[in-house]
């Protein structure tokens, strides 16, 4: 039998109710922001993404999907959603518009990882980004944003937050660090020595102990920020403060992706294991001109799904089922009717196509879960009547199809 590709799965009942429970609840609070829906391909030229998230980084160095289309093509099944949103606000002109605009997205995203609990190679996000606002504000209004969808979804988290720096105090704090880890450089790992070349600044999150402790001297980007970045940092602990969010400041948060500036954060949850990070966004100022656009200050986050689905307890609702059977062929095409009236007026409705006695239907049914079983037998639809059964009331009576649609809401 052929099974689905390692680290791509089916999402069945019964997470596929949490699964639309999660991306109702989000765009819900993000059209609250002023957020609105964008869909982008899944498929883009592999060009966009090793500019945007960045040649060194693990995602481009690793785990893209990769390959040369019909046509000649180098293309890439994204590996994140943000590059996308930026490529199509450029090509629709959009950076030129003198306001402010807020998207919205939801979708599968595809990375070749080494597949483990909580880590697909094609999982879900939903995402916002958000374009021309460089106050501090809409970097507390995200991070406020992801936490009203924590909380709607009954998941608690710790929040994480940094500043990356901007392009005045980042460059001097590269070569600090890199002189640090020159003088450390016989102990750290063979994947910090290329990250040393290439993106020092991701040393900092290495997984390995070793590295790690020798971290703990390394110099804090945190301590030497620019007077702005340093005063967006304050004012944003100051407005999360106001608004009754705790967070703990992670220095060596720095994110895997290349294209974030000064604000970047992490929501973690401590209920999924070690890949406990349930979502993850921060600015990105210089994106947009870097892939040809007008310079345009921009902030935004992914959550993931799957890993959400595990931590959301919910009952799913259950809404009442119909079930339509006919005793004798000939009540088929009436049921056919009834049963499209209910779905019209908003109900469940499912019909059993195979003519059976009263019996095999109730039995049929209780099966399906239904919560009221309709049967049309021959004197039924002579009478123009129905007979209905509340399965959970074990109640049952015989009535006029109108008098039942009447019943109906
Ligand atoms: P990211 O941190 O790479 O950021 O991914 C966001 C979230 O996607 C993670 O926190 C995690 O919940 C989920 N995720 C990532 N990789 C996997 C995986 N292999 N399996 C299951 N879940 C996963 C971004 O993608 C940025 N585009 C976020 C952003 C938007 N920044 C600015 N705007």
């Amino acid at each position: 039998m052929i099974q689905s590709l390692r680290g791509m799965n089916d999402i069945l009942a019964p997470q596929n109710a949490v699964y639309e429970h999660i991306i109702k609840t989000a765009s819900t609070i993000a059209q609250r922001f002023g957020c609105t829906y964008i869909e982008t391909p899944i498929l883009e030229e592999t060009a966009l993404f090793k500019r945007s998230v960045g040649e060194s980084s693990d995602i481009v160095g690793k785990e893209m999907y990769q390959f040369i289309d019909k046509g000649e093509n180098d293309v890439c099944m994204r590996p994140e959603g943000t590059a996308g949103v930026v490529r199509a606000f450029i090509q629709a002109k959009k950076d030129r518009q003198e306001k402010s605009e807020r998207f919205f997205y939801h979708g599968p995203m595809f990375r070749y990882e080494r597949p483990q609990k909580g880590r697909l190679r094609q999982f879900h996000q939903f995402g916002v980004e958000s374009f021309g606002e460089h106050s501090v504000f809409e970097d507390a209004a995200i991070i406020t944003m992801i936490a009203q969808i924590f909380d709607a979804l009954n998941i608690t988290y710790t929040l994480k937050i940094n500043s990356l720096g901007d392009e005045h105090c980042m460059p001097s704090y590269r070569d600090d660090l890199i002189t640090f880890l020159q003088s450390v450089e016989d102990e750290i790992c063979d994947d910090c020595k290329r990250r040393k070349q290439s993106n020092p600044i991701r040393t900092l999150d290495c997984k390995n102990q070793t590295c790690q402790n020798l971290y703990v001297n390394a110099p804090k980007l945190i301590n030497q920020l620019c007077s702005e970045c340093q005063s967006d940092f304050d004012q944003l602990q100051k407005l999360l403060t106001s608004t009754g969010i705790a967070f703990e400041i992670d220095t060596h948060l720095v994110r895997g992706l290349d294209y974030y500036s000064k604000t970047a954060f992490e929501f973690v949850s401590t209920e999924i294991g070690a890949q406990n990070a349930i979502a993850g966004g921060g600015r990105y100022d210089k994106l947009i001109s870097l892939l040809g656009g007008r310079e345009t200050p921009a902030i935004g986050f992914a959550l993931g799904i799957e890993r959400l689905i595990d931590l959301v307890q919910m009952q799913v609702p259950q809404t009442p089922l119909y079930y339509f059977g006919a005793m004798d062929e000939s009540a088929l095409p009436t049921l056919f009717n009834v049963a499209n009236t209910l779905r019209e007026k908003g109900h469940h409705a499912l019909i059993d196509y195979r003519p059976r006695k009263l019996a095999a239907h109730l039995k049929n049914a209780d099966k399906r879960s239904a919560t009221f079983c309709a049967v049309i037998g021959e004197n039924e639809l002579k009478e123009k009547k129905i007979w209905l059964k509340d399965l959970s009331l074990k109640e049952e009576k015989v009535i006029l199809i109108e008098d039942f649609f009447k019943t109906l809401a």
